[in-house]
């Protein structure tokens, strides 16, 4: 009996956390307006985690912690939509737009339309079910009557409520259709974090959000800052509307995220202004848009109006003059970058698109030259996206001529000759000479880069013809660079040679940290550097260390300590080190390291809020410390920190017998 009444106040809490954390979700990502602090959001977060980790039973879909997936799938099921994903017409002008509104006049006789209007997302149309205001299924549109089921992928999205709220969620089924995209921001960020990865990139945002959304392990999708907005209701049971526009009033209501662009038109003269006013509007935005669909808005004419097999006749989608042009490829080249990766390079006839002139495009990579079958010689499509580099997005086959020039991927480096070599079911094919110049060049530049070892005046044409005039070889050859070798070199006079070589040098104090990031091991970023430099304090520790126990470093993980031990592996690399060690170079951070580790060894675990300090910053202590911080309670817990209102941890730490400490014993433990 006293078993089930814990358990019926464990639920209790657990709906309540739920409810809050979706409520505080839905302020900091729909709304942008937070308001509680990170910390006190990452400290519900916990105690719902640990309490379903403890009750396992209580665990549903729609909790908030099943966000973060990592279920590997097969393949995706197929999904049949309730009602199909049509396409939409097109309209390229006022006057298009105009004979639009005739056909219906034409079908509905003497009838007045008032429209909505809202922007056209180049994304991934989706498509999702509620059952009486819970998600259960996410679907991609595929082809329009059958998709795949994305439900865990789409459930990484913050912006898509896993409950309703508001009058919808009361309904027996609804289904909303949305379109999944990627900032233009965001996707620039995760290509530069692919690059550093030596990972295939993105060509455009949307194909980074379709990839992202139809990735077979959801927890990478949840790495991928996607995000959506959702458009239409495409069903519902019983169905509580009468206008488009007051569905996407209700939708706002519900939680979902709806363009704040979306507009009500009384007349076509008003949809043509609206059109032209978010034309204007196009590159401030922060995603692609390519064009305006214009909806009619009473839902009753929609009905009326019904559909072809290809599109509704209420809508249409107004389209945004490209920004293409047509051009020739010249030649196809291929560049080499840091971590050595070949990317084919379109060489074009300069050409103005969008204002500006285009004579390059990348092809990104051997696959992606075949299913465009690019070739040398041919008539392109070249297109701009926002910031994004050009690309070829088609080729106008009716002029290829019979002169055209296959591209076939080198066997060599096309600047070093080493063999280039690509691995089985991977994208990019690689120079497998660590020393090739190109790759070197873009080496030093990042190891001169701000956040690595912050090298002022080591820029592009410098790090040029040290590398071609055979001046630097490795990192280490920085550092016996004097000033003469460096007035020496074109384009730097006397000053600036004076000022490179006391960059160069005030580079050797960085610390471990910088060191670390600098050395350009793939997927050893900025902040693990830093995480493995607090750990470890110097470089020896860190080369003695094995994989396991860097893997079990909190922030760290598998991946980073793979690569890291193979880089170590390598002799060469361990030869650089002593190379940089000999030159002054500092191997170890300040303040850091085992001997001032007193957590060694510890595990602890927080329930409750503390006073004094953010659950993160006590966390970066103990971890600085050398301890692991852990979040459910076992008999291996060293102590337990309990702050203010604790959750069940407390309650498990008693009942295992684990030593608690309060915020003041806590303090003292880390010497605060
Ligand atoms: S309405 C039946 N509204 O464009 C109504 N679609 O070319 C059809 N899209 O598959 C969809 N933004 O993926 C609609 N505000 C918006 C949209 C939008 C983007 C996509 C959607 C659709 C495709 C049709």
């Amino acid at each position: 009996m006293a078993e089930q009444d814990e358990v019926q106040r464990v639920r209790e809490r657990i709906e309540e956390l739920r409810r809050l954390i979706h409520y505080h979700d839905y302020r900091y990502y729909v709304l942008n307006q937070p308001e509680i602090p990170d910390a006190e959001y990452d400290r519900l977060f916990q105690e719902l985690r640990a309490l379903e980790e403890k009750y396992p039973q209580l665990v549903t879909p729609d909790s908030p912690t099943q966000r973060i997936g990592g279920i590997v799938a097969d393949g995706f099921a197929p999904v049949e939509h309730k009602v199909a994903m049509l396409s939409l017409d097109n309209a390229y002008s006022a006057e298009e737009l105009r004979e639009f509104e005739q056909r219906m006049q034409r079908l509905l006789p003497g009838e007045v339309f008032e429209y909505v209007t809202e922007p056209k997302i180049d994304g991934l149309g989706v498509a999702l079910l509620y059952e009486k205001g819970v998600l259960v299924r996410g679907a991609t549109r595929g082809d329009g009557r059958v998709g795949e089921e994305v439900t865990n992928n789409l459930k990484t999205i913050r912006t898509i409520p896993l409950v309703l709220r508001g009058g919808l969620k009361d309904l027996k089924v609804l289904e909303v259709r949305g379109e999944v995209y990627m900032g233009r921001k965001a996707f620039e960020r995760l290509n530069h974090q692919l690059e550093d990865a030596g990972e295939p990139t993105f060509a455009n945002p949307r194909n980074a959000a379709a990839g992202s959304v139809r990735q077979k392990d959801s927890s990478i999708t949840a790495r991928r800052p996607l995000d959506i907005f959702i458009y239409q209701v495409s069903y519902a049971e019983p169905f509580p509307f009468k206008t488009h526009w007051e569905s996407l009033e209700q939708l706002k209501t519900a939680g979902f995220k709806v363009n704040p662009l979306a507009r009500l038109c009384r007349d076509m003269e008003a949809v043509i202004r609206a059109c032209q006013e978010l034309e204007a509007k196009r590159e401030t935005l922060d995603y692609d848009a390519d064009g305006v669909v214009v909806k009619v808005n009473p839902l009753d004419q929609q009905r009326r109006l019904g559909a072809t097999t290809h599109h509704p006749r209420w809508a249409i989608a107004y389209k945004f003059p490209a920004r293409q042009a047509v051009t020739k490829v010249l030649r196809i080249e291929v560049q080499v970058g840091k971590t050595g990766a070949l990317t084919p390079v379109a060489h074009l006839q300069p050409v103005e698109v969008g204002g500006v002139t285009v004579s390059r495009a990348s092809l990104h990579n051997e696959d992606e030259v075949l299913r465009k079958d690019v070739r040398i010689g041919d008539w392109v499509v070249v297109e701009r996206a926002g910031d994004v580099i050009p690309q070829v997005a088609q080729v106008i086959l009716k002029r290829r001529t019979a002169d055209v020039k296959k591209f076939v991927m080198p066997k060599t480096c096309p600047v070093c000759g080493a063999a280039a070599s690509r691995p089985e079911g991977e994208a990019v094919t690689r120079c497998t000479n660590a020393s090739c110049p190109a790759q070197l060049k873009e080496r030093l530049l990042h190891f001169g880069s701000r956040k690595a070892m912050d090298i002022e005046h080591l820029g592009e044409a410098v790090v040029d013809q040290l590398v071609d005039k055979g001046l630097v070889r490795d990192f280490a050859d920085l550092y016996h660079l004097d000033v003469k070798t460096l007035a020496d070199l074109e384009r730097l006079a006397e000053k600036s040679a004076a000022n490179l070589y006391h960059a160069i040098q005030g580079s050797r104090a960085r610390g471990l940290g910088r060191l670390l990031y600098a050395l350009g091991i793939r997927y050893v970023g900025e902040k693990a550097a830093r995480v493995l430099a607090q750990r470890y304090g110097s470089m020896d520790r860190l080369l003695k260390a094995d994989e396991e126990e860097i893997a079990g470093i909190y922030g760290i993980g598998p991946t980073i300590a793979r690569s890291l031990r193979q880089w170590i592996a390598q002799k060469e690399n361990v030869k650089l080190i002593e190379r940089l060690r000999k030159a002054g170079v500092t191997m170890e951070e300040e303040g850091a390291g085992p001997e001032e580790q007193p957590l060694r060894g510890m595990t602890l675990v927080f329930t409750g809020g503390l006073e004094s300090l953010t659950r993160d910053e006590a966390q970066e202590l103990v971890m600085r410390l050398g301890g692991k911080v852990t979040s459910p309670v076992s008999k291996k817990t060293t102590y337990v920190v309990v702050g203010r209102d604790p959750g069940s941890k407390y309650d498990e730490a008693r009942r295992l017998g684990v030593k608690i400490l309060d915020e003041a014993a806590f303090k003292k433990l880390v010497g605060l």
